[in-house]
């Protein structure tokens, strides 16, 4: 069988002789790492110079490969085009995208630094799976330098609308840089038919979903990712024993409640899930004490300015709601903005009676797949999804709602708060059979089996 190469941006953490931390695309991979497979990715470590070294470890029988980048890459590449530029013009909100040519150059050397590493790293055998933004052009790299593997790409975010796509200056060259691709994967049709959209207007042949272009073929596939849900379960009947989850429960005091977990991230949707709670503390006063909101919000890319004003806003939002609605002996907001432990969070979702998972725009979203998975089928919550979320495609039993309509998102968290067991417990058993279905190890068996196809 093929060796697997994956590279991604990040790779998981691991530590000599212990297998990665789980979560992430750790968790979405692992059926596909047998043990042999190779990992390769950027270190998170950071130099003055740009440097060729390659740093290696071996965890569980796979090979993690790292490099490290310069400073100035890492601003340019990661902070810039990747995160100021891409990440927001993806998830279709182009009035926060900035754009700069130094930044562009930057992604385009730092690719170019993946495609040259990677070259010290493959077989001719190797079967490639590059994931994510990041790295858009490192198979166009790949064939330059006369790779001739299999190469796959996968798609984390949304592919924009082309009207949207076009707004980038590198538009074209980077939509040259897909076309290097074998297969290219995608979350949703939609993001497809994006995508798929946007080569037919530059001429490209489109045959269903296949792509011709300077004599070779291009499939695109979708394939959503997804979690595992019996490993997630396990974690939260185990958290739930905990004393951490016991010291949450008696804090309760007999309220439900009402959990979100996000990257703290403009295309979460905090500011209006906010407004939103607040707009339901207002509009249902006679179920004000009976319900407390949790949201984990995790720092992330705090160096972008547009992170840095989300804090703020969410910082006054959080104050203004708890100084409105506080009681003596109830706070109805409990604001963390750091990460929760993976076990402690699993725990969370099982004891919350409401997921409110509210993105304005998400390639899938796995915190609502998670919450789903740590239910007590017995007694299972309520979960509030973003029509506009990836997942919403696939598990429409949730309540579904508009994560810019306030209003709408108030009235949902009512409903979840009065729904009756037997309409949970319906609900839940529809969910709990879709995020099955679409389980980590469908993602990454679908994706590897059209990989390994040389029909292309
Ligand atoms: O899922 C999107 C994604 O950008 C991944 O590619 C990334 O690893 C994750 O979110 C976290 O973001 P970052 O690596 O920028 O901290």
């Amino acid at each position: 069988m093929a060796r697997l190469v994956i590279v991604s941006n990040r790779v998981p953490d691991v530590s000599e002789n212990s297998g990665p931390r789980a979560g992430g695309l750790a968790v979405g991979l692992a059926d596909a790492l047998a043990p042999g497979s190779l990992w390769f990715g950027w270190s998170g470590e950071r130099l003055a110079a740009r440097s060729d070294e390659i740093h290696s470890i071996v965890a569980g029988g796979v090979t993690y490969a790292t490099i490290d980048l310069a400073e100035d890459d890492y601003r340019a590449y990661y902070l810039g085009f990747s995160n100021a530029t891409l990440w927001p013009l993806f998830h279709m909100m182009p009035s926060l995208v900035s754009f700069d040519s130094a930044g562009y150059d930057a992604y385009r050397a730092v690719n170019e630094q993946f495609a040259r590493a990677l070259l010290r790293l493959i077989q001719p055998d190797d079967l490639i799976w590059i994931h994510d933004y990041q790295l858009l052009g490192v198979a166009a790299t790949l064939r330059r330098l006369g790779v001739g593997n299999r190469i796959g790409f996968f798609l984390h975010i949304p592919f924009p609308a082309p009207v949207l796509f076009d707004l980038l200056p590198p538009a074209e060259e980077l939509l040259q840089g897909l076309l290097a691709h074998d297969v290219v994967g995608f979350q949703t049709e939609p993001d497809r038919g994006h995508f798929l959209a946007a080569l037919r207007q530059r001429g490209v042949c489109v045959q269903g979903n296949d792509a011709w272009h300077e004599g070779r073929g291009l499939r695109s596939i979708v394939t959503p990712v997804g979690v595992d849900v019996d490993e997630f379960n396990r974690l939260a009947v185990r958290a739930v024993r905990r004393v951490e989850a016991r010291r949450v429960v008696e804090s309760l005091a007999g309220r439900a409640l009402m959990i979100s977990a996000d990257r703290l991230d403009y295309t979460k949707g905090l500011p209006a899930r906010f407004d939103a709670y607040g707009r339901f503390l207002s509009r249902f006063p006679e179920r004000r004490r009976r319900i407390s909101f949790l949201q984990v919000a995790a720092p992330s890319r705090e160096e972008v300015d547009q992170y840095k004003a989300l804090r703020d806003e969410l910082d006054y939002k959080a104050g203004a709601i708890n100084g409105e609605y506080s009681d003596f002996d109830w706070v109805p907001l409990r604001y963390m903005t750091r990460a929760a432990g993976r076990g402690l969070l699993a725990g969370l979702f099982r004891i919350a009676r409401i997921g409110l998972v509210t993105p304005l725009r998400d390639g899938m979203n796995l915190v609502a797949m998670e919450y789903i998975a740590a239910q007590d089928p017995l007694d299972p919550g309520v979960l509030i999804l973003s029509r506009f979320a990836g997942a919403a495609t696939l598990l429409p039993e949730a309540l579904l709602v508009n994560p810019y309509d306030v209003d709408q998102m108030a009235e949902a968290i009512n409903t979840a708060m009065l729904m009756t067991l037997e309409e949970r417990q319906e609900r839940h058993e529809a969910l709990l059979g879709r995020v099955r279905r679409h389980d980590a190890t469908a993602y990454s068996r679908s994706f590897v089996a059209a990989l390994s196809q040389g029909d292309g």
